[in-house]
C-alpha cells in the first residue's frame, strides 16, 4: 500500500509518499481501506514533535478516516468485511490502509460521505463534547465562537445554533465570517480590525456565556473579559501557538468558569456517552441542522497543500485527503 511518511520530523516538506508493507490485523483488530482521512490542526504539530506525543519514525500522520473494512482480526464481533466505517486515531490514517482495535470503529451510515466521515468525529465530537458536557450551553444563551471558520471552530457554530444558542462568530477575516453566517452565527467579530471585548459585549447584549476557543494567544483574555456573571470559558486549544497566562482574579470578580476540554481522552473513558454523542450528532445531520463544509479535497499526492493551508490560516472548515474509490 502507499502511504505518507514522516521518517524525519520537521516541516510538511519532509514527507514522502512510499509503498509500504500492508498491515495485518492482531486479535482484536481491524484494517480499514481508507477512502478519505480528515486533516486536523495536530497532524501538523505532530510531524514537527511538536504534538503531546510523538510516535516512533517512521510514521503516517492522519488522526481520522473513513472507509470500509477489509479483514478483521480474530475475535471481533458485530462488524464483516465491506463495512463502511470510520475510525480515530492519533496518527497512520495518511495510509491507504490503517489498523486499528475494533473499540475505535464507529459505523458509517450511507447518508454520509466518506468525505464528510472522514472530517466529522474529531470536529464534530470535540465540539459537541465541549458544549454539551463541558459548557452544558442552554437554549437562549450566546456562544462567542473564535477561529470560527476553522475545523472545530465551524462545527461549534453549527452546534451551537442547532442546541438553540445565539452564536456570535469572531475570526481573523470577512471571508470567515462569512462562512460562519451561512453556517449558522447571528453576528461577527473580524478580530484583526475590531475590538473584540467590545464587540462580543456589544453583540450579546452585556455580555456572552459561554466562550469556545481554540485559538489562544491575545484573544483569550479578551474574550473571557466579555463573558457574562456564571459565564464559562471552553478552552480548546492554541491554533495561535500561544498558551496565554490568565489572572485567576478575573475568575473571582465574574464568577465565571475556565473549563478544560479534551476530548480524545474524555472519549477513551467514556466510550458509552461517546457512542451516544455520535448518534445525536448523526440524527442532526440527518435533519440538515449540521452541514460539514468540506472545503478542499485533495489526492494523496497533493498532500503539501493541504498542509499549507493549514499552517497558513487559509483553511476553511474541513480538509481532506482522498485515498481510494469513493464508492
Ligand atoms: N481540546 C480538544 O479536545 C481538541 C480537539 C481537536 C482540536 N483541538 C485543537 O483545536 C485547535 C484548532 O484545531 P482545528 O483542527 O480546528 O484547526 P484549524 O482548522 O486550522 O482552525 C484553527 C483556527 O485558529 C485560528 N488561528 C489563529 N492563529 C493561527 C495560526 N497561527 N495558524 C493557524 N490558525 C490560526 C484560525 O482562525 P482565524 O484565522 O479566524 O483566527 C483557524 O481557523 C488546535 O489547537 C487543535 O489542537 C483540541
Amino acid at each position: 500500500m502507499r502511504a505518507l511518511l514522516c521518517k524525519e520530523l520537521g516541516p510538511p516538506e519532509n514527507l514522502v509518499i512510499e509503498e509500504v508493507t500492508d498491515p495485518v490485523p492482531g486479535r482484536g483488530e481491524v484494517v480499514i481501506d481508507v477512502r478519505a482521512a480528515g486533516f486536523n490542526f495536530p497532524d501538523l504539530l505532530i510531524i514537527q514533535g511538536k504534538y503531546q506525543f510523538t510516535p516512533p519514525l517512521p510514521f503516517s500522520p492522519g488522526g481520522e478516516v473513513a472507509g470500509r473494512i477489509a479483514s478483521l482480526g480474530e475475535g471481533v464481533k458485530g462488524l464483516r468485511p465491506g463495512d463502511r466505517v470510520t475510525a480515530t486515531t492519533i496518527f497512520g490514517g495518511f495510509a491507504e490502509k490503517l489498523k486499528v482495535s475494533a473499540a475505535q470503529i464507529t459505523p458509517l451510515p450511507e447518508s454520509i460521505s466518506y468525505e464528510v466521515g472522514a472530517g466529522f468525529t474529531v470536529a464534530y465530537g470535540t465540539s459537541y463534547h465541549a458544549l454539551k458536557q463541558r459548557a452544558g450551553l442552554k437554549e437562549g444563551e450566546s456562544l462567542l465562537v473564535l477561529g470560527a471558520a476553522g475545523g472545530v471552530g465551524l462545527a461549534a457554530v453549527e452546534i451551537g445554533r442547532a442546541m438553540g444558542a445565539k452564536v456570535i462568530a469572531a475570526a481573523s477575516s470577512d471571508e470567515k465570517l462569512e462562512t460562519a453566517c451561512q453556517h449558522g452565527a447571528e453576528a461577527g467579530i473580524n478580530y484583526s480590525e475590531e475590538d473584540l471585548k467590545a464587540r462580543a459585549k456589544a453583540l450579546g447584549g452585556g455580555g456572552v456565556d459561554v466562550v469556545y476557543d481554540p485559538v489562544g494567544g491575545e484573544y483569550s483574555e479578551a474574550a473571557l473579559r466579555a463573558l457574562n456573571p456564571g459565564g464559562r470559558h471552553l478552552v480548546i486549544g492554541f491554533a495561535t501557538g500561544e498558551i496565554p497566562r490568565i489572572r485567576l482574579n478575573l475568575t473571582l470578580l465574574k464568577e465565571c468558569q475556565i473549563v478544560g476540554v479534551f476530548w480524545g481522552a474524555w472519549a477513551l473513558r467514556n466510550p458509552k456517552d461517546q457512542a451516544r454523542n455520535m448518534a445525536e450528532l448523526t440524527a442532526l445531520y440527518d435533519s440538515g441542522l449540521i452541514q460539514p463544509l468540506i472545503s478542499e479535497s485533495y489526492a494523496l499526492e497533493d498532500y503539501l497543500a493541504a498542509f499549507e493551508s493549514l499552517a497558513g490560516r487559509r483553511a476553511q472548515g474541513k480538509l481532506v485527503l482522498r485515498l481510494g474509490p469513493q464508492d
